[in-house]
């Protein structure tokens, strides 16, 4: 409670919203237009309904999945007709000019990529270089892709940016599949400033949620998993309280040329705290 009106008193509810939902329901619950940025990397269900004929052992047990106690979560049924829904969802919430980064795995990319042009201008395939390689049946993993869109005409603020980002995956991250902070900070280096609203309805452990601070933005997200949702409403309001991140204490390896875009944890720590103090944050 002390800690809550603390927070509302520095204006902190206003600037972060983090929410225990279904993705299509949050996204139905903002207004039109509302939205700057959204940088998501969805649970699909696809390649793990793949997966299954290998015993699923990615993160625990998938034929356990969504169960309590169970280290796997639930995913987003992704078939085609439920991914047009979110997808037009996203159109909406979007404002005019406002920019995607959508996360897929290569099972998914091949099936539900395409939808995305039905609803908004594709402009990259990005592929993500997690620096190490990982599991996978044939060749093993190390890069996932982000589909990078845009609703209406808005160029990238920068134009030194490649389609090849290089940074390092987490070793044993706190929560499954919890992404570096870094990457959603990509994602954000040529498409929000101080202020942007940035959304992300597959919150999971809440790096979009710190990355978006770090950035000076504010953040509307959800995640269906209450344990997720708490844990990113909390990791993100530690964040903004103290500048440490609990989840990701040490910072991801980056190299060229984000290693140098992105500012060092200092300068984002006083956006962050600019943001909370005026609500005004500067760059
Ligand atoms: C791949 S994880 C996101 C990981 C996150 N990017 C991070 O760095 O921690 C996908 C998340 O989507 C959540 N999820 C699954 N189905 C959902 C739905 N229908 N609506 C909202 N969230 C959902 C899962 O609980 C999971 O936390």
């Amino acid at each position: 409670m002390q800690t809550s009106l603390a927070l509302r008193a520095l204006g902190l509810d206003d600037r972060l919203r983090i929410e225990q939902a279904d993705c299509l329901a949050f996204l139905g619950s903002l207004p039109d237009g509302s939205v700057d940025v959204v940088t998501t990397d969805p649970a699909y269900s696809g390649m793990n309904d793949h997966l299954k004929l290998g015993h699923g052992r990615i993160v625990g047990s998938w034929r356990e999945a969504g169960k309590p106690g169970e280290k796997w979560f639930r995913e987003f049924k992704d078939d085609p007709e439920t991914f047009r829904r979110f997808l037009a969802e996203i159109r909406r919430v979007l404002r005019e000019g406002g920019h995607l980064y959508l996360m897929f795995d290569s099972f998914s990319l091949l099936s539900l990529g395409p939808l995305v042009r039905e609803e908004l201008s594709v402009k990259n395939l990005i592929v993500w270089d997690k620096l190490r390689i990982g599991m996978g049946h044939a060749f093993r993993r190390r890069h996932e892709l982000i589909v990078f869109a845009t609703k209406g005409k808005r160029p990238l603020s920068r134009r030194d940016l490649p389609d090849v980002w290089r940074i390092g995956r987490l070793s044993r991250p706190a929560y499954p599949t919890q992404k570096p902070v870094e990457l959603f900070e990509a994602m954000l280096a040529g498409s929000a400033g101080p202020g942007s609203v940035v959304c992300d309805p597959f919150a999971g452990s809440g790096a979009s949620a710190v990355a978006a601070l770090r950035q000076g933005c504010r953040f509307w997200g959800c995640d269906l998993s209450p344990e997720a949702a708490t844990a990113a409403r909390e990791r993100a309001r530690t964040f903004a309280a103290t500048g440490a991140d609990p989840l990701q204490p040490e910072p991801a390896r980056v190299e060229p040329p984000f290693d140098q875009l992105l500012r060092p944890p200092s300068l984002r720590r006083t956006a962050a705290r600019k943001l909370i103090r005026s609500g005004t944050p500067s760059a």
